[in-house]
């Protein structure tokens, strides 16, 4: 086995990763380099994805915003179990992150003047949400940040490598990481004492997602498996509108939530408006509400989607503003003269995760979590839109600056403990006889019929039945001789978490349904108003 060590190893190379190398690179003279790991090309990722924008709170220049406002919006879509702290924090440094981005050269659109044009999404009290390309935004920063990152002097990127074990000792402190290269079909255990959990979402433990490969939930699973504690797994954010292409593909592009904003209203397969019988928001409802009531819709109807009718935006004027969508339209044979399209909900964000506190430090020491594998505590029990971008960046600012101020010397040995981990992986394990194509497709599926957008107590029970029926299948087994072993294991643990989470709040929150215990109530209106009230004057 290969050795190596670093000051700080960043697993992951979305925003939030690639965001944290080079402020990092900024703020540190780092005698041991920083090293960038990644499973894939450095921009396959949720981030690259992004299309409707930036939460960008700058009361400077977009008048009527400010972070009172938004932070009741957070907590509002939250359904009140954000934590007003963090969601305070976020949303002030918000304007200082997105000059950041700016000066780097990330191009956000402008209007005719010059000025930056901030738009409107479900659940956002004002139009305060920054975008790039049109409906491009992840792209544009991702982009942009791959590109400083290829440059910079100071930071190493390992692609194609996937991190497989967080190196623990026996003082439950993080000494390095243990990565594979299933190129070479080599380990190496790389020494840090400062790891970075960056490795986005969960959206592919579920059938239907928006998530791209990559999102297999590693981080969640690493860290559980290193002792580190996560919270709120019960907590995923269903997208109410993917777009349904005629081949069923199952990783479903976006059809953005700013499509709403500007207007489109969404019409069953009868083609019938329906959104005003489910919440007087309508189209503008929170996600989880939207999401909900698609499902409902297409039960009721027997239909595999309904559709978003743009006609109310005007074809030239949605061309214009939605140029990704308008193509991946067209790519899939969508014919937009018809001003339908159809959509369903897939999962989408996953608003649980690794628990880190302000610092982004995990339960373990050494060991920090930023983006979307991470559990700050700003989104509750549903996301509002575009704050992940935002979540992500923050976060990494905030964590540059605390790295900037700790003795990042790499260790020079290894304890004990950590050693017989590595001794697991020295073994000639040969365990993939299995077939982990099947069982990720069995899972997945287990997980959107029973764990999905509307759950109760004995569908949860049978998704538990198919993950242990799994975890038999591989002997539960942590060592595997290729990436999809690894990702199925991954899989497999936050599954699991997930399930039990969602099995033991009996309570219908936010993304979190319950039908067998929902009352027939709007819901925690009460909750949040609550929060809203004893917060909002400490501001
Ligand atoms: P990601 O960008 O997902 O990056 C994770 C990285 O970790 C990847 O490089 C992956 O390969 C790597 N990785 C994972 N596991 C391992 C491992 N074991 N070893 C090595 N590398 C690993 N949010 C908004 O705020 N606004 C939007 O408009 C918006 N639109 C979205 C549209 C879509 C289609 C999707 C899917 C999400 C959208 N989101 C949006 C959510 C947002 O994009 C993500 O939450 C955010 O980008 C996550 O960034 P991240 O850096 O945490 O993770
Ligand atoms: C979208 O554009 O609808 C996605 C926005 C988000 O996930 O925040």
């Amino acid at each position: 086995m290969k050795y190596s060590k670093y000051s700080v190893v960043i697993i992951g190379s979305g925003a939030a990763g690639l965001y944290l190398a080079l402020s990092v690179a900024k703020n540190n003279r780092l005698k041991d380099g920083i090293l960038v790991v990644t499973k894939s090309s450095l921009n396959e990722c949720n981030s690259r994805l992004a299309q409707g924008g930036i939460v960008s709170v700058m009361p400077d220049i977009n008048k009527n915003d400010n972070v009172t406002s938004h932070v009741m919006d957070t907590i509002k879509a939250g359904c009140g179990l954000s934590d007003f702290n963090v969601a305070k924090f976020i949303s002030e440094n918000s304007s200082t992150v997105i000059k950041d981005l700016i000066d780097l050269g990330v191009e956000f659109d402008r209007d005719e003047n010059g000025n930056l044009a901030f738009t409107l999404e479900a659940a956002h009290s004002m139009p305060r949400i920054l975008h790039a390309g049109g409906d491009s935004t992840g792209r544009v920063i991702e982009d942009k940040l791959a590109e400083c990152v290829r440059k910079s002097d100071s930071i190493e990127v390992y692609e194609g490598t996937i991190a497989v074990e967080l190196l623990c000792d026996n003082k439950n402190t993080c000494r390095g990481v243990l990565v594979y290269n299933p190129n070479t079909d080599s380990y190496e255990a790389i020494y840090s004492n400062a790891v970075v959990l960056a490795t986005g979402g969960v959206g592919q433990v579920y059938e239907y997602t928006t998530n791209p490969a990559v999102a297999t939930a590693d981080g969640v699973a690493l860290a559980h498996l290193a002792g580190a504690e996560v919270s709120d797994m019960e907590f995923v954010q269903f997208h109410p509108t993917a777009l349904k292409t005629s081949s069923g593909s199952k990783n479903m592009p976006l059809v953005s939530e700013a499509v709403r904003g500007e207007g489109a209203k969404l019409l069953n397969t009868n083609k019938e408006s329906f959104m005003q019988m489910y919440d007087k928001r309508e189209e503008l409802a929170p996600r989880d509400v939207v999401a909900r009531a698609i499902f409902h819709e297409m039960e009721r109807t027997n239909s595999k989607n309904v559709f978003l009718d743009i006609s109310p935006i005007g074809l030239e004027r949605f061309k214009k503003r939605f140029p990704s969508i308008t193509s991946i339209c067209n790519e899939c044979g969508i014919d937009l003269e018809e001003k339908l399209i159809p959509v369903a909900p897939a999962a989408h964000y996953f608003m649980g995760g690794v628990k880190v506190n302000l610092n982004m430090e995990t339960s373990v020491k050494n060991l920090y979590a930023i983006g979307e594998v991470s559990r700050t505590g700003l989104h509750g029990a549903n996301r509002l839109a575009s704050n992940s971008l935002l979540e992500c960046v923050v976060c990494a600012y905030k964590l540059s600056g605390i790295l900037s101020k700790r003795n990042l010397d790499a260790p020079k040995s290894f304890d004990g403990k950590v050693k017989s981990i590595l001794e697991l992986y020295d073994a000639d394990v040969l365990n993939d006889i299995i077939e982990t194509g099947i069982l990720r497709r069995m899972l997945k599926k287990a997980m959107w019929e029973n764990a999905g957008i509307i759950r109760n107590k004995t569908g949860l029970k049978n998704a538990l039945r198919v993950l242990d029926d799994i975890a038999l299948i591989t002997r539960n087994s942590r060592v595997y001789a290729s990436k999809e072993g690894y990702e199925l294991r991954n899989s497999l643990i936050a599954a699991k978490l997930i399930a039990e989470a969602a099995l033991v709040r009996e309570d219908s929150i936010g993304a979190h349904y319950r039908e067998d215990t929902a009352e027939d109530v709007p819901q925690t209106t009460d909750r949040y108003a609550e929060t809203l009230g004893a917060e909002v004057s400490r501001i």
